[in-house]
């Protein structure tokens, strides 16, 4: 766990942050999401030391990590920096066992766990042997997340991590990186200016502006329960789609009117939001009244969020 308590920074008279508190949970997606410049970066590099606070207290699992020397700390902290970061005399394969090195692994144990990690962030092995300016920049920045993955640390921060990636691409990488084991018993804080994906990412999320916090909560608690117009207004441009994609067809399904069709049903995806099962739906002609059917559902659940 980890717990932000009061960090500003500045740079000359730039306050970059100002005053910061949270906690990530284990387990968690945490986002810190916000417009350039708003202080992102520079929070997250406080944490593994990259960045010295001028004040305020930084714990990890109760300990200060000022009390920890920074190559120590950083051992605990798999980093994804923002444009990947990789170091360019070094293979994709040296890139990736920096931290393994450090950690005196055998060489089949780096092998075997970099062949896996390839696999699940769909890279190909001959691509173990270039240097990082032979990769597209989506490609660098899987490379980037396979380098901070690969030590199973208990810590994982991630500035931007597809800020490379086409839309399209991202959407489906969303999906398989939130159920990657490897995040399983984390704590994971990751960085994007991308409202969509912080959406899809994260169990909370942190709102900044301007070196501070405006609002944190769940996409839920953040959407229908702003606490201000700054948060109301940041969110308005996209604010259907992303009540579509956190509501979860299973609790829309229980404002249906009548059942839905048995072949509507066959096609519903236990685990899907309403965004995705109306995009099912919405393909075949056959199914224009569940379609209709699920979209008033889903306007009477609305209501009952909203009020
Ligand atoms: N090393 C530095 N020296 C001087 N000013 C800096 C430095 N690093 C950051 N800043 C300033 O601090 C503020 C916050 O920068 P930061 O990089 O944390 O923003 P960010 O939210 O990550 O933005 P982006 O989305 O563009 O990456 C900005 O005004 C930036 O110009
Ligand atoms: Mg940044």
């Amino acid at each position: 766990m980890i717990r932000i308590e009061g960090i500003s920074k500045s740079f000359g008279t730039n306050k970059a942050v100002d005053a910061i508190s949270f906690e990530a949970n284990e387990k968690e997606i945490l986002v810190l999401l916000g417009t350039s410049g708003c202080g992102k970066t520079t929070t997250l590099k406080m944490i593994n030391r990259l960045i010295e606070p001028d004040s305020g207290n930084i714990f990890i699992d109760g300990k200060n990590i000022r009390d920890q020397k920074p190559e120590e700390l950083r051992k605990s902290i798999g980093f994804v920096m923002q444009h990947a970061g990789l170091f360019p005399h070094y293979s994709v394969a040296q890139n990736i066992a920096i931290v393994p090195n450090l950690l005196n692994w055998e060489k089949q144990k780096i092998q075997n766990r970099t062949l896996e990690l390839l696999e699940k962030l769909h890279l190909t092995e001959d691509l173990l042997k270039v240097f990082p300016h032979e990769l597209s920049g989506g490609q660098q920045q899987r490379i980037g997340i396979a380098r901070a993955l690969i030590a199973d640390t208990p810590v994982l921060l991630m500035d931007e991590p597809f800020g490379a990636l086409d839309t399209i691409t991202r959407s489906a990488i969303h999906n398989e990186f939130k159920n990657l084991d490897e995040l399983k018993n984390k704590t994971t804080i990751l960085v994007t200016h991308d409202v969509v994906e912080a959406f899809e990412l994260g169990h909370r999320i942190c709102l900044m502006d301007k070196g501070q916090l405006i609002q944190m909560g769940s996409p839920a608690e953040i959407l229908y329960h702003p606490a201000n117009s700054f948060v109301k207004d940041f969110f308005s441009g996209n604010r259907l789609m992303l009540e579509y994609k956190i509501a979860p067809v299973k609790l829309v399904e229980s404002f249906l009117l009548k059942p839905l069709s048995l072949k509507a049903q066959q096609q519903l995806i236990k685990e899907a939001n309403i965004w995705e099962t109306l995009q099912v739906l919405g393909t075949e002609k056959n199914y224009n009244e569940d379609y209709e059917a699920l979209l008033q559902a889903f306007n009477q659940y609305r209501k009952l969020q909203t009020a």
